[in-house]
């Protein structure tokens, strides 16, 4: 399963609807040659359907930005993990650490996310982890991954070749224009895959689980992650809203 890495194109809320498909349209053209990696677009949940029929027939896959963790009935404005299956998204982000911020998400409300993002097939979730600036400041990064890592999955049955990508995100990081050195990442994320071991046992995190970096990566800095050990991949938000400098991105990633 391992040996493509992923980038995950999160668009946010950065684009209207019709900025949406053009980009769409213009990495459709411009992406033709790229191969060994896997590419995933993130639009707003309105797009998807459109952005999904300009993708039909490239390998571009699509992702949602968010899921509810029910899947029908009263719950005004939330959309269920099987209708973004109809509407064509392989992939879900779970708990963005702007949902924690301004809509209040907490590790519960993912846990149940991921659990019902589990339980459709051909979905998978893109779990986001990640210490803020005090966190880090006081030296309790490790902790707050174990813990956020225990709170949103613990508990979950993984079977067969079912896929988690736990998105290791530094909060403060997100947005600032600078990513954190790859040593610290690749540090990070050897505290994430130690405690999915501790979890789930290493054989499940090696065949289910994929870990990726996100935040401020873009076409200068990502070669210095790339080759990292326990890096599958990538998040990518502003690099991503560019069709040249995401496609540099990606050719700096490819080669
Ligand atoms: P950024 O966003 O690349 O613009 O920092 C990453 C993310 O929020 O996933």
């Amino acid at each position: 399963m391992k040996e493509e890495k992923i980038i995950i194109a999160n668009w946010k809320m950065k684009l209207s609807l019709a900025e949406t498909i053009n980009l769409t349209k213009k990495i459709k053209t411009k992406f033709k040659d790229v191969s060994g990696v896997e590419i995933a677009i993130a639009p707003n949940f309105i797009s998807l359907l459109e952005v999904g029929a300009v993708l039909k027939g490239t390998n571009i896959k699509l992702c949602a930005q968010d899921v509810f963790w029910e899947d029908l009935g009263a719950y005004t404005g939330e959309v269920s993990p099987s209708m973004l299956v109809e509407a064509g998204c392989q992939y879900v982000i779970i708990g963005h650490s702007e949902r924690r911020k301004f809509m209040m998400e907490n590790y519960e409300m993912i846990h149940r996310e991921a659990k019902a993002v589990l339980g459709v097939e051909n979905l998978t979730p893109v779990v986001c982890i990640g210490e803020n600036w005090d966190e880090r400041k006081t030296d309790r990064r490790d902790f707050v991954l174990y813990d956020q890592l225990q709170q949103a999955l613990s508990g979950l049955d993984i079977m067969g070749n079912q896929e988690i990508i736990v998105a290791y995100e530094p909060i403060w990081a997100i947005g600032s224009g600078t990513a954190i050195e790859p040593t610290e990442a690749e540090y990070a994320h050897k505290i994430i895959k130690l405690t999915l071991n501790d979890m789930f046992g290493m054989k499940i995190v090696n065949n289910n689980f994929k870990i990726i970096y996100g935040g401020s990566i873009n076409t200068k800095n990502a070669k210095g992650f790339i080759d990292l050990d326990n890096l599958d991949g990538m998040l990518v938000g502003g690099a991503s809203l560019d069709v040249d400098e995401f496609y540099k991105l990606i050719k700096v990633i490819t080669k």
